[in-house]
């Protein structure tokens, strides 16, 4: 059976659309088969997408020093329904930072540790001035990343 993919990013601007489609192309690469993949703004997720998929990967900005009031909604609604049926989700995240990201990355992870969520690499943090090719680039190696290990089995 197909694995499922979920993918949760906050796209409040061109680069950030850019970074997300990224992450859906490495994803959804000619190597990757039998992962489905379903992209979606924090907005649009719900508890039972996320009760649904075998690897989520998150995508926010940094907004006022913490991740985007969007993510932050979605934990909110999600927390409780998915606790007790999530622990060892393998997960990633993505940072658009305009010059920082450390308060992104460190209030995520407090959460996900909660949920009890497993990280398959260092969060990227695109930080500073926006580079467009390794920005882009490195959000599709997570896709691609997280794609080929739940096809292998190894998340
Ligand atoms: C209200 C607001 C607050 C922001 N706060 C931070 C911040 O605390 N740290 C940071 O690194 N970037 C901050 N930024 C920059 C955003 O992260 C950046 O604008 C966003 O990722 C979009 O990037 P882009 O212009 O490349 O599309 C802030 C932006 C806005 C609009």
């Amino acid at each position: 059976m197909a694995k499922k993919l979920l993918i949760v990013g906050h796209v409040p601007s061109a680069n950030t659309q850019v970074l997300r489609g990224a992450v859906v192309r490495g994803a959804t690469g000619p190597d990757i088969a039998g992962v489905e993949v379903t992209a979606l703004t924090p907005f649009d997720a719900d508890p039972e997408h996320v009760l649904a998929c075998n690897g989520i990967i998150l995508g926010t900005t940094e907004n006022l020093g913490y991740m985007s009031g969007a993510l932050k909604d979605f934990f909110d609604r999600i927390y409780y329904p998915c606790l007790e049926h999530t622990q060892g989700l393998p997960y990633a995240l993505y940072i658009r930072a305009g010059h920082d990201g450390t308060g992104t990355r460190r209030g995520v992870e407090s959460i996900v540790t909660g949920l009890r969520w497993r990280a398959i690499q260092d969060p990227v943090i695109c930080r500073g001035t926006w580079q467009g090719d390794a920005f882009p680039r490195q959000c599709e190696e997570l896709g691609a990343l997280m794609a080929a290990g739940l096809e292998a089995g190894v998340f």
